[in-house]
């Protein structure tokens, strides 16, 4: 338990770094020592800086916050912070996902702490859900709803009938895409989650580049009413199992039927889940984005490491191959015309569009990423 209040170097004051400051301020047992941005901080009382240096200097900055985004400079100097033995928490999922191992092995080389419950799950406490079932158990599987822009937009649409763009528009409005909203809509966001959610539950370490992903940026009015037909509904859904020694994980737009949780989350909520072998189904709600919650769990892991949490949720870091060839789904599939592999597979006509037999994940999008290239409207999406 640590005596004297933790000594913050808060890097990035944007919005989530001001709700971090905010709560900080409020609090006896943590104190901001520096906020670090390029951009002038009036409100702030503590130190403003543009040099990183001089915190990494200062020995008596025990912690820095990253909450900076994108991968430079958080990278640099998450990378000089750990190698100076300073506690690292950070809500940047970028960073975490494209240099995992290199994080956890470093922070332990240096006796340093490395949170990161903000990257994925925004503010419900999700990796630190995970940690905990992890003392006891064996977890077969994490999945769920992990973007909250494309699960508002899709949530919208069902609802009002409108088109994508609208649903888009209305979102951007709300502040709930990402300034480029292309890694919400492509799914690379919540790719970066699961991959960070999967390594935890799994003690391995998949790369981004091996999960199979599909997103929503060519979902149309159309395919909705069609999921409508089938008394389902159109969610952005992550999966990533370890059922033995092989770790599949893909992430697509998946019809659910009405009696599954995630067809009833709405707005921009996050409903994430872990399957253990003993525990069965745990499911997790909340905001997975938002200044106030995110910076919620950047504080909550601050608070972990006064009260002693010294570590990453998991130090196991065995390599992993993703293999999605294993997993059988049917598929709603929209292209402009048929072509041999469809044919082949086709079990079902519709008006614009058809139903395969069960095809493997790997399958199918391998095939939509080719197909893509001659039809770039192109849409499927699983039916479970
Ligand atoms: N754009 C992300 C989302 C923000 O909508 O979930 C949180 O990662």
């Amino acid at each position: 338990m640590q005596k004297n209040p933790m000594r913050i170097a808060l890097l990035g004051y944007g919005t989530v770094g001001g709700g971090v400051y905010e709560f900080v301020q409020a609090r006896s047992d943590m104190e901001m020592a520096y906020v670090l941005d390029l951009r002038p901080c009036p409100d702030v009382t503590c130190k403003v800086t543009k040099n990183f240096e001089e915190i990494c200097a200062d020995a008596s900055v025990d912690t820095v916050v990253e909450t900076m985004g994108g991968l430079h400079p958080a990278y640099e100097y998450v990378t000089a912070s750990l190698k100076a033995g300073k506690n690292v928490v950070t809500a940047n999922k970028l960073l975490i996902a494209a240099h995992y191992r290199e994080l956890v092995e470093l922070a332990k080389a240096n006796g340093a702490a490395l949170r990161c419950t903000a990257a994925a799950g925004g503010g419900i406490p999700w990796l630190t859900n995970i940690e905990r079932a992890l003392k006891q158990e064996q977890l077969i599987s994490v999945s769920g709803i992990m973007n909250g822009t494309t699960n508002f937009m899709l949530d919208t649409m069902h609802t009002s009938g409108g088109s994508f763009d609208d649903a888009l528009a209305e979102a951007q409005r709300l502040g709930y895409a990402e300034a480029d909203p292309s890694a919400d809509l492509n799914g690379g966001d919540i790719r970066r989650k699961i991959v960070i959610s999967a390594n935890v539950a799994f003690g391995c370490v998949v790369e981004e580049k091996d999960v199979d992903v599909w997103g929503i940026e060519n979902l149309r009015a159309e395919d909705i009413s069609a999921c409508k037909k089938m008394n389902r509904v159109c969610k952005l859904i992550a999966t990533a199992s370890k059922p033995g020694s092989t770790v599949s994980a893909y992430i697509e737009p998946t019809f659910v039927p009405m009696s599954m949780l995630e067809a009833a989350v709405p707005d921009n909520n996050n409903l994430i889940s872990l399957t253990g072998k003993y525990i069965g189904k745990q499911s997790f709600y909340g905001q997975g984005a938002g200044r106030y919650p995110t910076a919620y769990n950047v504080v909550q892991d601050c608070l972990d490491i006064v009260n002693g949490k010294k570590s990453f949720y998991t130090d196991k870091l065995e390599p992993a191959t993703v293999d999605n060839s294993g997993i059988l789904r049917r598929y709603y599939v929209r292209t402009d015309s048929m072509d041999k592999w469809l044919q082949t597979n086709v079990d079902k006509l519709l008006d614009h569009a058809i139903i395969t037999k069960e095809v493997s994940v790997s399958e199918i999008h391998a095939w939509a990423r080719a197909r893509k290239q001659i039809d770039p409207t192109c849409f499927i999406a699983s039916i479970v």
